[in-house]
Order: C-alpha cells, then sequence, then structure tokens
C-alpha cells in the first residue's frame, strides 16, 4: 500500500498478486479485456456473465495466458446470482478484493416509442445488476475492512443521445450509485468509482453495422465509425484495452485516494467539469 514512503516502483502500485476480483459482463468486450488486465496484473479473477460459453472462452484465455480464472454464468438482474456468487468467491478465497459491474445492455428506441418492458428490462440489468453487485459486494468488504468497486457507465451521462433514454438513464443511475455508495463506505476503507468510456469497437457498437447472419458490413462500419472518429481530438475510437487501463488504476492501491469520481476513457469526445 502507498502511503507517506516515495514511489520508488509505479508498477508495485499495479500489481493485484492475490487479489480476487469478479468482472461482470466479461464474455465479451470490455469485460473481457478487464478481466484480462487484472489477471495479467496478478489477480484471481471470476469472469461472470449471463452466456456461460463465453465466460468460459475469457477464462480459458486467462489460464493459457498463465493466469488465474474461471467463469460463472450469473443473469446480473437476479439479485440471487449475483449474491450467489459474491458468496462463492468469499467462501473460496476468504476475501473478495475487487467487483467491476461491467455487464450492460442497450436499446435503440425513440422515448415515444419505449415500452415498459423494454425500459425495465435495461434498467434491469445495467442498473439493478449494478446494485445488486454493490450491495452483496459492499457487504463483503465492509467486513474485511476495504475493496474497490467499478461501474461502467458510459459518455451517456454526458449528453442526450436520440433513441438511448433507457440506456441513459441506467446509467445516470449507475453514477448516482456510485456515489452514494462512496459516502456510505469511504470509512471502511471500500472505494466506489465510474468508468465513463466513450465508443468503443464491441457487440454493443457494432450492431450498427452488422447484417442479419451477424457478418460486419464493412462499408457501413466506416460510414458509422468515421464521423465518430472525427469528433475525438484525438481522432480515436476506443479498444477494450483502453478501458481496461482506467479499471485497472481505480481497482489498485495507485488510487487509493479516488473515490466517488468518473473516470471518462472517451479520446476527449466530452470534456465536463
Ligand atoms: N462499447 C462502447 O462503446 C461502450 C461505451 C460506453 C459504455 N459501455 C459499457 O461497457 C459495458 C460493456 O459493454 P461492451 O461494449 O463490452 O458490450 P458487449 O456486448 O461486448 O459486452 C456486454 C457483455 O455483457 C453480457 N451481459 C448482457 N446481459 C447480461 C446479464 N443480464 N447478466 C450478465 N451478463 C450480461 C453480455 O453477454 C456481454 O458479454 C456496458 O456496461 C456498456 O454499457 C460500452
Amino acid at each position: 500500500m502507498n502511503g507517506a514512503n516515495p514511489v520508488t516502483n509505479p508498477t508495485n502500485l499495479t500489481d493485484l498478486t492475490g487479489r480476487t476480483a469478479i468482472v461482470t459482463g466479461a464474455g465479451s468486450g470490455i469485460g473481457r479485456g478487464i478481466a484480462e488486465m487484472f489477471a495479467a496484473a496478478g489477480a484471481i479473477v471470476s469472469c461472470a456473465d449471463v452466456s456461460g460459453d463465453t465466460a468460459e472462452e475469457t477464462a480459458e484465455r486467462i489460464r493459457a495466458a498463465g493466469g488465474r480464472a474461471r467463469a460463472a454464468t450469473v443473469d446480473v438482474s437476479h439479485r440471487e446470482e449475483v449474491t450467489g456468487l459474491v458468496d462463492a468467491v468469499v467462501a473460496d478465497h476468504g476475501r473478495l478484493d475487487i467487483l467491476c459491474n461491467n455487464a450492460g445492455i442497450i436499446i435503440d428506441v425513440p422515448v415515444l416509442d419505449l415500452g415498459e418492458a423494454e425500459f425495465d428490462r435495461v434498467l434491469g440489468i445495467n442498473f439493478k445488476g449494478a446494485l445488486f453487485g454493490c450491495q452483496a459486494a459492499g457487504k463483503a468488504m465492509v467486513a474485511q475492512g476495504g475493496g474497490s468497486i467499478i461501474n461502467l457507465a458510459s459518455g451517456a451521462i454526458d449528453q442526450a443521445t436520440p433513441n438511448l433514454l433507457a440506456y441513459g438513464v441506467s446509467k445516470v443511475g449507475v453514477v448516482q450509485l456510485t456515489r452514494t455508495l462512496a459516502v456510505e463506505l469511504g470509512a471502511s476503507g471500500v472505494r466506489v468509482n465510474v468508468i465513463a468510456p466513450g465508443l468503443v469497437e464491441t457487440n454493443i457498437t457494432r450492431r450498427h453495422y452488422s447484417r442479419v447472419d451477424g457478418s460486419i458490413d464493412e462499408e457501413k462500419r466506416a460510414a458509422t465509425l468515421a464521423p465518430m472518429r472525427a469528433h475525438s481530438p484525438l481522432g480515436l475510437i476506443g479498444t477494450p484495452e483502453d478501458v481496461a487501463w482506467a479499471a485497472l488504476y481505480l481497482a489498485s492501491d495507485a488510487a487509493r485516494f479516488v473515490t466517488g469520481q468518473i473516470l471518462r476513457p472517451n479520446g476527449g469526445i466530452a470534456m465536463p467539469w
């Protein structure tokens, strides 16, 4: 743990050797990138996803690279499944050091057409899924005297985007969940932060240029990504690794002074105070 002593080796601060971590939505995209980053830093990672097959793929990739991981089939919108996973990690390893609530979905529907069931589904996964994770992990972390929770929001918290009301509301809710919990749990040594990425090319973004059979329409892809890239002062679209570096920082002792904050790996597309 860093503190009064001068930093002699910055990499020690981001070393997660022996820490236990859960990443939800770890079967794909950003969640896979974060799970692999945590494992590369030495953590023992539970890769949770509603798709058990893709969660297992991620765990297998980590093990093949020499890391420690196992897969769990968990639908984060079901409280008992999330609590069961946290309990299992604590039972097996004695503690849970890091939770990354990353699982999320998006739907594109104009406000006037938004059905109640669609709205509930997005809120159920994106907001309540994070809430259930925070509650279960928060209790374990308070009992052990510390931990780091990282919640995935989105650039949707900084602007109104047509057709993304449910998604935006869920992510704004995640920010307020984070800030409230940061205040409530700080005295117990539990840090809670948000990552709000800009555009990262994953299955979530590929919906704009995937054909019905799942293949990519390259022409449409180029046409979709070009204006997004141009919107970034850096001229960049993000990768899962760009977000995973932010997660590594927030998970680690390097961020011991950081809680209740929003970190925006977004290529500069939004610069709120
Ligand atoms: N890709 C982007 O541009 C972008 C930008 C900002 C924020 N985000 C956020 O990053 C997170 C990850 O998104 P991604 O882009 O990697 O998308 P993705 O679709 O590649 O990954 C999402 C993962 O979540 C899993 N998942 C979905 N519902 C679940 C449930 N009920 N329980 C457990 N797992 C579930 C999926 O199976 C999938 O593996 C999401 O919270 C998303 O809102 C993404």
